[in-house]
């Protein structure tokens, strides 16, 4: 089984603001890894240190084996990895079919259009509105367009920051559906999920960060099931 990221002892943060304080984690190939937090413990921050978006203070980042840790986020995106930021991940004011353009400047005609092809195949929601601006998608609509935005670079690891925030049950179940769908692409899913139930159902493995650590990883049905980290870290049973 191939590692494909594994981080260790990270530390990170904002300029001279550390957030990050020590984190382990590793995700391998195919796996769908989940990491729950309550709110401002640094879960974004994380993501953000491991894609050259916050600032990397140490520790390490391997990626398949090689050290990626600092790299620029262009660089990393080269390497297979993508990001779906938590917020402003479309540009509002471009329509469907340029957000997607924007995705892959870097890319040939050909090969454009054969990746926004394919990235459109998983979204048939977002093929009756290429033309409309970002701006007039609902809010499910908008996460269906920033993941296909991230699947323009054909990445092999996707790492997705809250992707159903603020959604409907319904499209936080389709969201969910979907991205699980990505490891029969032969997609690597890490992803930070605030709707911890819905994810850790899908997921191998989950992480409980809290306050920039590491306090807890294990097998996702156990985590979901274990009644001390329910009750501190899942919310109530009740809404699903
Ligand atoms: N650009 C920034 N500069 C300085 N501090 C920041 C910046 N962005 C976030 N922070 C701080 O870093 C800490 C961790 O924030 P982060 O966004 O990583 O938390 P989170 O776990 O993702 O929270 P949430 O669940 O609300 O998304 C918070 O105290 C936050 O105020
Ligand atoms: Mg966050």
């Amino acid at each position: 089984m191939t590692r494909v990221l594994e981080v260790s002892a990270l530390e990170g943060g904002y300029g001279s603001v550390q957030i990050i304080y020590g984190i382990d984690i590793h995700v391998d190939e195919g796996e769908f890894v989940t990491i729950i937090g309550p709110n401002g413990c640094g879960k974004s921050t994380f993501i953000k240190t491991i894609f050259g978006i916050a600032t990397y203070y140490s520790g390490s980042i391997l990626y398949r084996g090689m050290d990626v840790s600092g790299l620029r986020t262009d660089q990393l995106v080269n390497h297979g990895i993508a990001y779906v930021p938590q917020v402003d991940n479309v540009f509002p004011s471009l329509s469907v079919l340029e957000n997607l353009q924007m995705g892959g400047n870097s890319l040939s005609q050909g090969v454009l259009a054969e990746r926004m092809e394919r990235s459109l195949e998983m979204f048939p929601d977002l093929r009756n509105r290429e033309y409309d601006l970002a701006a007039s998608l609902s809010g499910g609509e908008r996460q269906m367009l920033a993941i296909s935005r991230a699947l323009i670079s054909d990445p092999k690891f996707l790492l997705l920051d809250e992707p159903t925030a603020a959604l409907s049950p319904l499209y936080q179940q389709q969201i969910i559906e979907s991205i699980d769908s990505l490891r029969d692409r032969g997609i690597t899913i890490l992803i930070v999920e605030q709707n911890a139930r819905l994810s850790l159902a899908r997921s191998d493995r989950g992480y409980i960060i809290s306050n920039g650590k590491v306090v807890h990883s294990g097998d996702a049905q156990h985590i979901l099931t274990d009644p001390e980290i329910g009750e501190y870290f899942l919310g109530s049973t009740e809404d699903h």
